[in-house]
């Protein structure tokens, strides 16, 4: 459900009014809705760091570095409410953690395909992680061309009263489909463009393309390696 720009002006109108009203009525309301957002923020912080662990591991191992970045982010009050109305869910703190698995998003952007499944496998097999889901769309597309592995996981995160689970979204691209994506993003976002359909067309060639480049790239880094190994020290 897309709120249009009057609808969204009106509902922080009548949120500004609410505030100016009673304060102390919406912030205790808000209460347990800003708590949880803390919580998914910690969940971020908790893969975050996993990840950033078998980086420092990896690199000190083979001198290279798994992944390129990571985007983290939380999202938004109105994506939530506008996803959770659109599953036909009423908006409550209870609904957004139990029918939502993308609050919590973590973007892991590798130089390469072989890297992807490398850390995906590693932080499944963590064994206070648990593996909700797992949609390969490196090794089945989606029909636009979109191409990622995407984990939906159930990480720990330590309360001052409890252990408590929370979901957390990681998205695994290599810099190629990262990079197509937020091209493509672009189009599903824009309304009544004009040569949309050859774009798309285009896009999903460009998907192919990126998927030979990827594992070329790949190729030539086993090769460089190779040749490395079988080099002297301090040649
Ligand atoms: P959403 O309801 O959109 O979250 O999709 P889903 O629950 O079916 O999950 P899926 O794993 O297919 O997609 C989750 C997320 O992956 C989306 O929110 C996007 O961030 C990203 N994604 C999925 N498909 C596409 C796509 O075709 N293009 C782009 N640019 N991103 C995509
Ligand atoms: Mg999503």
């Amino acid at each position: 459900m897309e709120l249009t720009k009057r609808e969204e002006s009106e509902a922080q109108r009548r949120q500004v009014m609410m505030l100016d009203d009673k304060p102390g009525v919406l912030l205790e309301e808000a209460k347990p809705f800003i708590n949880l957002m803390m919580q998914y923020k910690c969940a971020i912080m908790e893969v975050e760091t996993k990840l950033k662990v078998l980086d420092a591991e990896f690199s000190q191992e083979y001198n290279r570095n798994p992944f390129e970045s990571i985007k983290s982010r939380l999202k938004s009050p109105l994506s939530i409410y506008e996803k959770l109305r659109k599953k036909g869910y009423s908006v409550t703190v209870n609904n957004i953690e139990r029918y939502l698995n993308d609050v919590a998003g973590v973007r892991v952007i590798c130089s390469f395909p072989d890297d992807i499944y490398r850390l995906a496998d590693l932080l499944s097999r963590q064994d206070d992680i648990e593996v909700i889901n797992r949609k390969d769309y490196i090794k089945n597309p989606k029909p636009n061309g979109y191409r990622s592995l995407h984990l939906i996981l159930s990480t720990p995160i330590f309360l001052s009263r409890e252990k408590k689970y929370i979901r957390v979204e990681v998205q695994f691209r290599t810099i190629a489909m990262d990079f197509w994506a937020s091209l493509e993003h672009k189009l599903k976002y824009k309304k009544n463009i004009e040569d949309g359909e050859a774009i798309a067309r285009e896009l999903k060639n460009c998907s192919d393309f990126i998927e030979a480049l990827d594992y070329q790239m790949q190729g030539i880094r086993d090769r460089i390696d190779n040749a490395e190994a079988g080099t002297e020290e301090g040649d």
